[in-house]
């Protein structure tokens, strides 16, 4: 009976799957699953097929915050296995049309959500095997402090993820996320880190550091930088050291996360291969994009008083105080386990910089040779 009801809430697409007569688990299935299976799940979604996009990986995954930056990537990599992906969204329909294609036709169901509403999280959870949680946000708004997006938007998604029986809950959080952070942000993240193992003791974190990626806001906010005439940096930068990771990478550990069997309750500290003082790293950047490097140095005092006029932007800061103490905070060197731990070689800066930064040159300089830039300095990891 209990199954005839969680059917009746199913989303429409998981309704049209044909129907087992009796309920059958996917350990049973002679395809070796993807994801090793502790509850009955529909026969529908037990592993067949090759491998790819139109086969059935036996994941039945829900992603919060989809619409973002990192979603794109783990969406993408979720459909090319064939997985059904479940994307609870809250904004106009129009912006998700890029997420349509990167599943197989029926395989991505989209939800309207809104974090306040519980059932529509438990609407949203109540059929998958997996759950990520990437909801995440720069500023505070009117309707939403840090406190709301990182502790208690993943308080009530783990505690009605674990309700409904879920097998793997996927947190991001963030590399440097510390209760005694200057940063309101990532002292938010370290709590939310807690209540989301409270709720879920199984739960995978996720820290990366700095994401750099083509949508990123890291590469590409301190390239545009170059509109200011000068890149302002606490103490020159010098006093910060940076080990940014490919969003790609951070992708592809979510996935082989949810392969690994051993992964379930542990953190991983997901970071470039190299470390970089943001002074140095910044001039790469300019390197890279044939513009001229003029940083100075800005007491964090006056920078916070200078950027308090991009906060005052009622849609969306350029940048805010938190996110320069963000910035300005030293990656920290964790014992946890890594992305190697997950089967992936992290991928240098200098070979995907480029990918970013090259719609910031002139035309003279666009197609020039990137082993021109003189690669970055970089300091022991
Ligand atoms: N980007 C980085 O370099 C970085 C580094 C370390 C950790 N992280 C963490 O990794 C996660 C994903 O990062 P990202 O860069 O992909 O984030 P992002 O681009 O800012 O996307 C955040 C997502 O969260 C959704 N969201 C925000 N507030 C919401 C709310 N109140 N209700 C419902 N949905 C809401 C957004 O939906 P809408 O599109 O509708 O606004 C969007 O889909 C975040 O937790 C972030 O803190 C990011």
């Amino acid at each position: 009976m209990a199954a005839l009801a969680r059917c009746a809430r199913a989303p429409r697409v998981l309704l049209a799957l044909p129907r087992a007569g009796s309920r059958v688990s996917a350990l049973s299935a002679s395809a070796s699953p993807v994801l090793q299976q502790h509850h009955h799940v529909h026969y529908a979604v037990l592993p067949h097929g090759r491998s790819g996009r139109s086969s059935v990986s036996g994941i039945v995954a829900t992603v919060f915050g989809a619409t973002g930056f990192l979603g794109r990537y783990i969406v993408n990599r979720l459909g090319r296995i064939g997985s059904h992906i479940i994307l609870p969204y809250r904004c106009d329909p129009y912006y998700l049309m890029y997420l349509r294609p990167m599943g197989d036709l029926g395989q991505i169901v989209f939800l309207e959500w809104d974090c306040k509403d519980k059932d529509t999280i438990q609407r949203a959870v109540e059929n998958s095997n997996v759950v990520i949680n990437l909801v995440g946000r720069d500023w505070e708004t009117k309707n939403f402090s840090f406190e709301d997006i990182y502790v208690n938007i993943p308080r009530d998604i783990a505690r009605i993820s674990r309700e409904a029986g879920v097998e793997k809950f996927i947190h991001i959080s963030h590399l440097n996320a510390d209760m005694n952070s200057p940063s309101k942000y990532l002292r938010n993240k370290a709590v939310g880190e807690m209540v989301v193992r409270e709720e879920f003791p199984d739960a995978i974190i996720m820290k990366p550091s700095e994401m750099f990626g083509r949508e990123d806001r890291f590469l590409n906010y301190y390239a545009n930088m170059r509109s200011f005439g000068g890149v302002p940096l606490i103490s020159f930068g010098k006093k910060t050291e940076k080990q940014p990771v490919y969003v790609v990478d951070v992708a592809k550990a979510i996935i082989n996360a949810i392969k690994d069997p051993d992964s379930k309750g542990k953190t991983y500290a997901l970071t470039g291969p190299h470390r970089y003082l943001l002074y140095d790293l910044v001039e790469y950047i300019f390197a890279l994009t044939y513009r001229p490097y003029n940083p100075y140095p800005l007491p964090r005092p006056i920078y916070h008083l200078i950027v308090r006029f991009s906060e005052m932007n009622p849609f969306k800061p350029w940048i805010t105080r938190d996110k320069v103490d963000r910035f300005h905070t030293t990656d920290k060197k964790l014992p946890d386990l890594a992305l190697e731990d997950l089967g992936i070689q992290p991928t240098q800066l200098e070979e995907k910089a480029i990918e970013v930064l090259r719609r910031y040159r002139r035309f003279r300089w666009l197609e020039a040779d990137v082993a021109e830039a003189k690669p970055a300095k970089t300091v022991p990891v």
